[in-house]
Parts: structure tokens; C-alpha cells; sequence
């Protein structure tokens, strides 16, 4: 794991945006899965900005949805697909025929998980991953606890999960239970992994995740193992203040 450690949000959004642009350089038409949350926001709107100016060309990648709540249609405001449409995917100029979604409001999510998994390793599995991480260590929607081979699928979210995503709810007891969340297998193959994490209520967390043991109790604390995993934090995460 490389870790890299920024004075505050702004310098985040910076840092992250120089990792991406890096990556997208690398591989114009990488397979791409990008988290929602507050975390990678400022992220996607300084890589859109430099995408504007002309510095890098995003039309070519290939999306990926990480996580979504099940039921909720895609053109729903508060789906998370609706988010990464809003904040990456028009903003980045990526064609329709690029994005693959978890399609929570498919007839059966069951099946929507396997046509995802299917597509995933068509495509020939991750390039690049971008993602926050949940006050809990979850990936994606990969709740505690989750072993580093369990699948895309449907799951049921945690107490805390429930709690945290209130806040873009009109309350706590809206919240979706359920979720489909890409696999733990698929996030840990990825080649390239950027997992961006901010603010003092995840100093702890971070900590689990780089120095704790590898434990399904905090499933992000497996990306110890994954290659290529830059971690990339802000002060205030990093030491706690
Ligand atoms: C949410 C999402 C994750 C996201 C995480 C952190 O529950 N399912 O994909 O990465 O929580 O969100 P935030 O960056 O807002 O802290």
C-alpha cells in the first residue's frame, strides 16, 4: 500500500484528481468502478475541470457502478447510480454504451449480480478503482463482516451503514435495508485501487484498515493484499485533529 497524506480536503480533491489522470493516461479506456459519497467528490470535479481545459480526454473509459440500493430505479435523485451519473459520468462526457450498472430495480437482483459479475470479467476485471471508505471499513456496500471472496450481491446494511446515509434521506427510517453491492473479489483484483478517505470521524477506521489485521470485520483492511492500493488521506483522518 502507498500512502499518501494531505493537509485538507482541497489538496485531496488535487491529489486525487493527479492520481486519476495519471492512470486515465495510461489506459485512455480503462474499466473503471467509482464509489459515490462525499469522499471522491471534490476528486471527480477537479478531474471534470482539467477535462475541460483540455488536459485529459475521459470519453473513452468504461463505468462501472460500485454499489446501489435495492429497489430504488436509477433516475431516482437519491439512487447512487443517479449520484455517479451527476457527479462523474456527465461531467466526464462518457458514453451511454460505456456503463455497466448494478441494475437494483431488475426484476430479480439475484440475477442482476451475476449479468454485473458477467460483465466485470468480460470486460477483463478493474483497471482502476476509486473508493471511500465507509465508517464501518465497507467497500463499496460490502458490510462487516466480508471475506476478501465474497461476491457481487445482495446485502443487508448495518445498523451504522443505515445511520451514516441518513443524511442524504429525509431520515433514518427511509433508508433502504437492503443493498447490491459489487464483490470483495472484483474490488480486490482491480490493478489499481485509490481509496480516498477525509475527515476526523474516519481516523480510526483508517488506522483498522492499514495497520489492523486483515479481518472481515473491517473488509477494507484487505486491500493490504490487493496490488497497486494507494491510499489517499487527509490530515485531519490521519491524525485524528
Ligand atoms: C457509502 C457508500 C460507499 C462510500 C462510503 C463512504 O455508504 N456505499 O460507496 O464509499 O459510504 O461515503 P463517504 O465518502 O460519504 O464517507
Amino acid at each position: 500500500m502507498d500512502l499518501i497524506i494531505v493537509d485538507d480536503y482541497e489538496a485531496l480533491s488535487r491529489a486525487g484528481a493527479d492520481w486519476l489522470v495519471e492512470a486515465i493516461q495510461v489506459k485512455p479506456d480503462a474499466n473503471i468502478v467509482v464509489a459515490t459519497g462525499e469522499t471522491p467528490m471534490g476528486v471527480y470535479r477537479e478531474l471534470a475541470e482539467r477535462r475541460s481545459r483540455g488536459l485529459i480526454d475521459t470519453s473513452r473509459l468504461h463505468v462501472f457502478e460500485l454499489d446501489a440500493y435495492l429497489g430504488l430505479p436509477p433516475d431516482d435523485r437519491r439512487s447512487l447510480f443517479g449520484w455517479a451519473r451527476r457527479s462523474f459520468i456527465e461531467p466526464l462526457g462518457i458514453p451511454e454504451a460505456n456503463i455497466v450498472r448494478l441494475a437494483s430495480d431488475a426484476p430479480t437482483a439475484v440475477e442482476a449480480c451475476r449479468v454485473y459479475d458477467a460483465a466485470v470479467r468480460r470486460a477483463g476485471g478493474f483497471d482502476i478503482s476509486i473508493l471511500g471508505l465507509g465508517p464501518n471499513g465497507h467497500l463499496g456496500f460490502n458490510e462487516p463482516p466480508s471475506l476478501p471472496d465474497a461476491s457481487t450481491r445482495i446485502v443487508d446494511l448495518t445498523p451504522e451503514s443505515i445511520k451514516s446515509n441518513a443524511r442524504y434521506w429525509v431520515g433514518e427510517e427511509v433508508v433502504p435495508r437492503q443493498a447490491l453491492t459489487c464483490g470483495m473479489d472484483l474490488l480486490l483484483s482491480a490493478r489499481r485501487t485509490l481509496l480516498v478517505v477525509s475527515g476526523v470521524h474516519k481516523h480510526e477506521v483508517l488506522h483498522r484498515v492499514i495497520e489492523g489485521p486483515q479481518t472481515p470485520d473491517v473488509p477494507a483492511s484487505y486491500l493490504q493484499s490487493a496490488s497497486d492500493v494507494t491510499v489517499l488521506a487527509d490530515r485531519a483522518a490521519w491524525q485524528g485533529l
